[in-house]
């Protein structure tokens, strides 16, 4: 396993390693076990594959199986939700690699979000988590949007129905158990806190490696010639294609945060001139994008380059979900952005004074794009789709 670079860090987190070394030194102190409480729960081994390093772990929310097992069921259950409909893998599938296949997702009252669900394959890696906020660096504060938020109601959980819903967990025949299991030491472990808790431990192991791609990396798969091709201009190896320099690395996408190789990598937003609304430089009202975070006017039409891992099973594409396929979004690519409309958002987002400017320099012909689009499919990690451990634990 590489180091990991200790230096970029929140002082909140410290190295997955010593969380188990935490874990230890808590079960060797007791931690609780005599009062007739659960014994501690066993700690944590990462298997990961060759160059990844493992992801950030808070130092308040140690991994561990049982927690990790708790958290996969709760992510599952639409007994989460206010009205007992939608679980988080509702929106986040498996088998699409943790999409839902809408443009833009459904809320368990049916009241539509904004922005299309990403996947969550590596999201554990992730700089920062979302279509266009900076703020929230772990899953644990992400899991806030989709439970809490009210704009739009996601899971719809609120202060009149938290209490409730808890209910729901304690009455079940296993909750009580796992939850104690999981949160070995505390007498009352079922509360929110620790819902969120299990959940993002069970995210932290969604770990995609083993595609194609991943596989003719480590010399037990071969590309095709179209693949090859595609692939040496996705990495600048020729041509003027640039997609690296915002989909850059392990994740293809993003700007990893302790990178899967050990690294720490930069968050990355940008305008890729979908928009102009009248010339104005507008985005749709719903969908500005890093503005609505920092309120510069540059910020405009900034929304973070998606990782590319599985992005054929992602469709379909980008923020709003407006585009339904690889080849289009790569057409628009190509094209320096798009002419929108008819309609109240008409305009041609190629103009777009807050565009990156590196969009206007890709150069990709038809073949290119052909290559480009056969790369990106080798992407797909079967192996991960079909991986029980990921699976839904309620389905028969
Ligand atoms: C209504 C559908 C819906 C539900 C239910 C939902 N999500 Fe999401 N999820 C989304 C959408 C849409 C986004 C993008 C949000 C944005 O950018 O504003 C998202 C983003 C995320 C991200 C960020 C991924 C990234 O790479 O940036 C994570 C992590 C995530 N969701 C986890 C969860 C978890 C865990 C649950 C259950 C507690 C959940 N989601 C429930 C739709 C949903
Ligand atoms: C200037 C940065 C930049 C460059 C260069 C770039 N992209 Fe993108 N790409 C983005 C951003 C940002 C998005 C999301 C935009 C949005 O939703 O508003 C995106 C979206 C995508 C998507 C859709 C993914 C999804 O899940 O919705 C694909 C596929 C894609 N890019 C492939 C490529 C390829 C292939 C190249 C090289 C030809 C490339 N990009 C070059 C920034 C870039």
């Amino acid at each position: 396993m590489p180091p990991v670079p200790s230096g970029h860090r929140p002082a909140s987190f410290h190295a997955p390693v010593l969380s188990c070394v935490a874990l230890v030194l808590l079960a060797a102190c007791g931690g609780g076990a005599d009062a007739g409480l659960p014994a501690e729960p066993p700690g944590w081994t990462w298997s990961l594959p060759p160059g990844f390093a493992p992801p950030l772990v808070p130092a308040d929310n140690p991994m561990n199986t049982a927690k990790v097992e708790l958290g996969r069921r709760l992510f599952h259950d639409a007994r989460l939700s206010a009205n007992g409909t939608l679980s988080c893998a509702g929106c986040h599938a498996g088998a699409l690699a943790f999409t839902d296949g809408r443009a833009v997702a459904r809320g368990a009252t049916g009241q539509n979000h904004p922005r299309n669900a990403p996947g969550l394959f590596n999201a554990a890696y992730q700089a920062t988590l979302d279509w266009a906020n900076p703020a929230p660096r772990t899953l644990e504060q992400q899991m806030h949007t989709p439970l809490f938020g009210e704009q739009p109601i996601e899971m719809g959980v609120n202060d009149a129905n938290r209490d409730a819903i808890l209910q729901r967990l304690q009455s079940d025949a296993q909750y009580p158990n796992r939850f104690a299991q999981a949160f070995g030491g505390e007498t009352a472990p079922l509360h929110w806190d620790n819902v969120i808790k299990a959940i993002a431990a069970f995210e932290r192991t969604l770990v995609s490696a083993g595609s194609r791609y991943d596989q003719a990396r480590t010399g037990t798969a071969t590309l095709t010639d179209s693949e090859q091709r595609g692939q040496a201009l996705f990495f600048g190896a020729q041509g003027a294609a640039h997609c690296v320099q915002c989909h850059g690395g392990p994740n293809l996408g993003g700007g990893a945060f302790v990178n899967i190789d050990g690294r720490v990598g930069t968050p990355g937003f940008h305008n890729i001139g979908l928009f102009n609304i009248n010339g104005s430089s507008a985005y749709p009202d719903s969908n500005r994008g890093l503005i609505e975070f920092t309120g510069k006017p540059e910020d405009m039409g900034k929304f973070r380059a998606p990782s590319l891992r599985n992005v054929a099973l992602t469709a379909p594409y980008l923020h709003d979900g407006s585009v339904a396929t690889l080849e289009a979004v790569l057409a628009l690519h190509a094209d320096g952005g798009r002419v929108f409309g008819p309609g109240p958002y008409a305009g041609d987002g190629r103009a777009n004074p807050y565009k990156d400017p590196l969009i206007d320099q890709i150069r990709i012909d038809a073949q290119e794009q052909a290559d480009l689009v056969a790369f990106l499919k080798t992407l797909t990690d079967t192996p991960a789709l079909a991986d029980p451990r990921f699976a839904d634990p309620f389905a028969r």
